[in-house]
This record gives C-alpha cells, sequence and structure tokens, in this order.
C-alpha cells in the first residue's frame, strides 16, 4: 500500500550536521576544497548514505556521482542535486542541502512504499566551487559537453598539483564515460546566498535562470626596489597596479548600476614586504551579470583600464581566462511548474535570476532545468555564518519532493 510521501525533517537535519562535521572550520563552517582528503571524507560519508539506501551508485571520469532509485519503467531519470565541495570558508548548506534533501525525497518514497514511473537520480558534482581548480561547476560542464577529461585534468591549483593526479589519488576518478546519464529534466535545490527572499519576506524562489559569470587571473611584473630611496616617478610598482585594478572594478559597477557586480578576491604581492615596491602582484576578477552584452562590456572596460594603469606604470601585465559562462535562462514550462507546487504547498514563490553559479546551470544545456531557492539569513554564503531556518530547510525539501514526483510520475 502506498501513502503520501513526506520529508523526514529531523533526519535531514542530522545528515546536515554530519557532513559538516568533515571539514569542520572554527565558527560552523566547513573546509571541504575540491579533491583534498576532506573532499574525498565528505563523498565517502554521502556515497555511504546512497548504498546504504538501496541507490545504485556510479562514478564517471570526472568525479561526478550518480545515485540512482529504480523506477517502474527503464530509461532517462528525473535527476536532481548539487555539489559537496566547498570555498575554503564555506558553510554547512551551500550544495549539501541539494544533495541531502534530494537523498530524503529518496527515503520519503521508499517509505511510502512509493515506486515512481521514471528513475530518480540524486547527483553530486566534483569542483563546483572553483575555488582551488578552474573554471567552477567543473564536473557538470564535463557532463554536459562544454570542457574535455583532458582540459579537466590539467587544471593545476596553485601549489602546481594536477586535478586528474588529484581526482584519481582520493580514489574518485570513477569508469563511467562522463555524460552517459542523460536525464529527462534536472532540478537543484539551493540555499539562495543572496538576500532577495529574506528581504521580500518568502519562503521559496522559483529560479529563473542564472547571471553570466567572468573569472580572469592577472600577473603584474614590475620591478622590486626600496621603498624609501626610489622616486615616485622611477617606479614599476605591481602592487599599485593591482590597488588600482581593484578600485576601477569597484568604480565600474557603480558606473554600470545595479546588475552588474565585481569582485576581486585574490590579490598576492611578492616580496610582500613593508620597504619593497612588489615586482609582482597575482589578482583575480569576477564579474557578473544577467545581460551578455553588459557584462562583455564590463569585461572590456576592465582588461582596458588594467592595461592602461600598468602600462603608465611601466609594468607588464598578463591575463588568463579562469571561466566564462554566459547568462542562462531556465526552462518557462519548469519555472512554473515551481510555482505551481510551490503555491500548492501554500507559499507565495518568488521569481528571481540567481546571483552564484550552479550546476544547473550546465544541466540547462542537456535538458529542462529549474531550481528552487530557499532564504539565507541576511544573505551571507560562501562565510561560515551562512545559516538557513530548519523550517525554510524542509519547506524546500518538500517542494523539491512535489516537483520532482510530477516530473517522474509523468
Ligand atoms: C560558486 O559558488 C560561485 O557562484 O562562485
Ligand atoms: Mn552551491
Ligand atoms: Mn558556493
Ligand atoms: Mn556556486
Amino acid at each position: 500500500m502506498t501513502t503520501t510521501p513526506v520529508i523526514d525533517g529531523i533526519h535531514l537535519h542530522a545528515r546536515l550536521a554530519a557532513l559538516a562535521r568533515v571539514g569542520a572550520i572554527d565558527g560552523g563552517g566547513c573546509a571541504r576544497l575540491a579533491l583534498t582528503d576532506a573532499d574525498k571524507d565528505g563523498r565517502d560519508l554521502v556515497v555511504g548514505w546512497m548504498r546504504a539506501q538501496g541507490l545504485a551508485v556510479t562514478v564517471d571520469a570526472i568525479g561526478n556521482v550518480f545515485a540512482v532509485r529504480a523506477g517502474r519503467e527503464d530509461g532517462p531519470p528525473v535527476m536532481t542535486g548539487s555539489h559537496i565541495d566547498t570555498v575554503r570558508t564555506g558553510g554547512r548548506f551551500d550544495g549539501n542541502y541539494g544533495v541531502l534533501a534530494g537523498l530524503e525525497v529518496c527515503r520519503a518514497f521508499d517509505a511510502a512504499g512509493l515506486v515512481t514511473r521514471h528513475p530518480l537520480c540524486v547527483a553530486f558534482f566534483t569542483n563546483e566551487e572553483g575555488a582551488r581548480f578552474q573554471p567552477d561547476m567543473m564536473g557538470s560542464l564535463v557532463h554536459a559537453g562544454g570542457l574535455s577529461l583532458q582540459e579537466a585534468y590539467a587544471a593545476t591549483d596553485t601549489s602546481g598539483l594536477r586535478l586528474g593526479d588529484e581526482l584519481e589519488r582520493i580514489g574518485y576518478r570513477g569508469r563511467a564515460a562522463p555524460g552517459t546519464i542523460r536525464p529527462r529534466a534536472f532540478v537543484e535545490l539551493h540555499i539562495e546566498q543572496g538576500p532577495v527572499l529574506e528581504e521580500a519576506g518568502r519562503t521559496i524562489g522559483a529560479v529563473t535562470g542564472v547571471q553570466g559569470i567572468s573569472w580572469h587571473e592577472f600577473v603584474v611584473s614590475g620591478t622590486a626596489a626600496h621603498a624609501g630611496t626610489t622616486p615616485m616617478r622611477l617606479r614599476h610598482d605591481a602592487g599599485y597596479v593591482a590597488a588600482a585594478a581593484a578600485t576601477y572594478v569597484r568604480q565600474l559597477t557603480h558606473d554600470m548600476g545595479g546588475a552588474q557586480v565585481g569582485t576581486v578576491g585574490v590579490s598576492e604581492l611578492r616580496p610582500n614586504l613593508i620597504n619593497v615596491i612588489a615586482n609582482h602582484a597575482r589578482f583575480t576578477v569576477d564579474l557578473r551579470n544577467t545581460d551578455e552584452a553588459l557584462l562583455r562590456q564590463a569585461e572590456q572596460r576592465t582588461f582596458a583600464a588594467i592595461d592602461s594603469v600598468a602600462q603608465a606604470e611601466g609594468a607588464a601585465v598578463e591575463r588568463r581566462r579562469l571561466a566564462r559562462f554566459e547568462p542562462v535562462v531556465f526552462d518557462a514550462a519548469m519555472v512554473a511548474h515551481v510555482e505551481r507546487v510551490a503555491r500548492a504547498h501554500g507559499h507565495d514563490p518568488m521569481r528571481l535570476p540567481s546571483g552564484a553559479g550552479h550546476d544547473a546551470q550546465m544541466m540547462a544545456r542537456l535538458c529542462p532545468t529549474a531550481m528552487i531557492f530557499v532564504p539565507s539569513v541576511t544573505g551571507l554564503s560562501h562565510n561560515v555564518a551562512e545559516y538557513t531556518a530548519p523550517a525554510d530547510l524542509e519547506a524546500g525539501a518538500a517542494v523539491l519532493l512535489d516537483v520532482l514526483l510530477e516530473l517522474a510520475q509523468a
């Protein structure tokens, strides 16, 4: 006999807490950079849960993990999931929530004695964050055919370690060819990571798409010299170029209006001494916009400004692209489906674009895709203080359940 499937909130919170203990850092956050020992330990824990639930687990050659719950019919599954890698100063919900909520949906179906028409697959993708290896969303990008395995394996971290070697080292270079599982539809449940839902007093976001992302690294070469004796007019100060770039990016976002965002998140100087002019600077620029033409404009203006300040300083500058993704618009019927289910659950859902990158933006290349957001308290994320109220986590998981159920029975 089947009963109505319901999310076990207590179990979801317990698993979120257990996964947060892997790579735990001060303040309640997590450091599980992709393909580190902590990432391996987190993967092992989640894969153990998948197997204990009786799901059929496959690992592909980029380390993406797929857990399939059989349906009455074979064929393409309905897929949900996200990622379990974190930035170095990550919270406990970013990514993890979507994966563990997907497993709770499977548990709820099991408890209800429900076998869906189509299989259901819960996935976690390798290196979504891109904090150690670039580009970000790497596992889902490879899955979608947007990056070759060879290119992905060749990515190196700042210590020169190769992604392919690290994947092998932690035991997650699987046999399956990436892209083998082609879902009928993909749904990612995620915390918003921004303040919009909280400010609007809404519990559920129906995500309309993801803004475009541009990541570049700049290396400036100047001349190390004495800070006291070198006249200002004779300096080739790499540190000054990096600082001017950061100031320029902030001013540019202001000039272009609210939708353009820009961040200099990495800035390193050498020799990094109080009385030595820096001969080397490495910094990154992250630019994002929902409008591709405006994002291109922001890139061109930034590149030109950095070239010009470097030239005036007599310093050389090299630019390297780390990631570049155009804005993505999600399937209209899928967005409407999320809204409909959210309303049926008594919510007043809000349509909004995603400010953060997500695996869903890569899966949208393959199949109709949607995302469900729940509020982030004070909008904080990529911060150990990231928090979403338990009731909101449960509400999002319950909406996910019914969104998936309808897709899996269609
Ligand atoms: C990844 O989380 C990003 O949006 O930068
Ligand atoms: Mn995430
Ligand atoms: Mn993130
Ligand atoms: Mn992300």
